[in-house]
């Protein structure tokens, strides 16, 4: 008469499964409990000589350790289905291990300065604007008051895309230069009071070095109302540049050249690495130069059709990189655009 311990037996498979080290291990256990001459199979076949009182609790017995030892092995493997699914492709995934957490990313160093930049001009009323990186000439130039004969409409700097209409004298469609044409856009489809900040991307065919690019960012700034004057200017750009670089930053207005603006200037602030004594970033000049500006030409109110003599307006186009670069002591313009994280992370 067979007879079976069957506690005895649950005991002890869960000792060689508490044992186990490898997968191989697991299969040899299965084998042992599970598999066509292993221990639950003689149990059944031993069926056979058992009196009829025994039979039932035999098979119970039976019943009892077959599953608890599928239970043992489903814990070693994992969930039925993912060791199904792991038998498929042939590859193990062990949902028990941690899994990678990810790294919280951040703003690129450009986009947090555009957006520093954008919000000091909204807390004083601007809106933001954005205009196309592709332009027409006209924009771009012409309605600028940029002569046909100016430099910066020669091919060598400038990005010439198709012909657009040989019949008309701006014919081409090209990528901007600046963020200026986009107050050409802003005036054709507002009339003033407005004041609005744009943002973006403007292209040069200028060689990489560590001051050039090929592509750089610009923050555009354009205020036009009845009576803009120059004293405003003037106080806008120095409350923007004491809430940027810092109540002590000394600044000073240098006249310059522009065809969209006039009188026309620019603003440069007083060296953050010598504080204006002199060194070898302000090349000896204890100034640095930051923004270009200037009161809106009557041209400009003129290529938009704004009534003649009505408004006045005030203008202005910093670089975001050059920006950057002097307020954060980064010495080569390159860094921005490599997406190395050692140093896109200490920002
Ligand atoms: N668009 C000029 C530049 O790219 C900057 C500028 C903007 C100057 C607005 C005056 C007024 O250099």
């Amino acid at each position: 008469m067979p007879s079976w311990n069957f506690e005895q037996l649950i005991d002890q498979a869960k000792k060689d499964f508490a044992s186990v080290a490898s997968s191989s291990d697991i299969e040899d256990l299965r084998v042992k409990y599970l598999g066509r001459k292993g221990l639950v199979a003689q149990i059944y076949d031993s069926l056979a000589q058992a009196s009829p009182e025994e039979k039932p609790l035999i098979g119970k017995g039976a019943n009892d350790l077959k599953k608890n030892v599928s239970e043992l092995l489903d814990q070693k493997k994992g969930s039925p289905s993912l060791s199904a699914a792991a038998k498929k492709d042939g590859s193990c995934f062990d949902i028990t291990l941690p899994g990678v957490a990810p790294a919280p990313g951040h703003r690129h160093i450009l986009s947090q300065t555009m957006n520093d930049i954008c919000g000091l001009f909204e807390r004083l009323g601007f809106a933001i604007f954005e205009g196309p990186e592709i332009e027409t000439e006209f924009n771009n130039f012409t309605a600028l008051n940029i002569p046909v004969d100016h430099p910066s409409r020669d091919a060598f700097d400038t990005f010439y895309l198709k012909e657009r209409d040989l019949s008309t004298k701006d014919r081409y469609l090209l990528l901007r230069s600046h963020t200026s044409p986009a107050q050409i856009r802003v005036m054709q489809a507002f009339k003033p009071p407005l004041a609005v900040v744009v943002p973006g991307k403007v292209y040069r065919p200028d060689a990489m070095d560590a001051s050039h690019s090929f592509m750089f960012h610009q923050v555009e700034g354009l205020v036009v109302d009845e009576d803009v004057k120059l004293a405003d200017l003037k106080g806008l750009l120095t409350n923007f540049c004491k809430k940027f670089f810092g109540e002590n930053i000394k600044m000073r207005f240098r006249p310059h050249f522009f065809p969209f603006t006039e009188p026309s200037a620019e603003v440069d602030i007083s060296c953050y690495i010598c504080g204006g004594k002199g060194c070898s970033v302000c090349g000896r000049k204890g100034w640095l130069e930051i923004l270009g500006c200037g009161m809106v030409h009557p041209k400009v109110f003129e290529a938009v059709k704004y009534p003649n003599g009505k408004y006045t307006g005030l203008a202005f186009g910093m670089g975001v990189e050059r920006i950057a670069m002097l307020k954060h002591g980064i010495n080569d313009i390159r860094l921005f655009y490599e997406n190395d994280m050692r140093f896109l992370k200490q920002f």
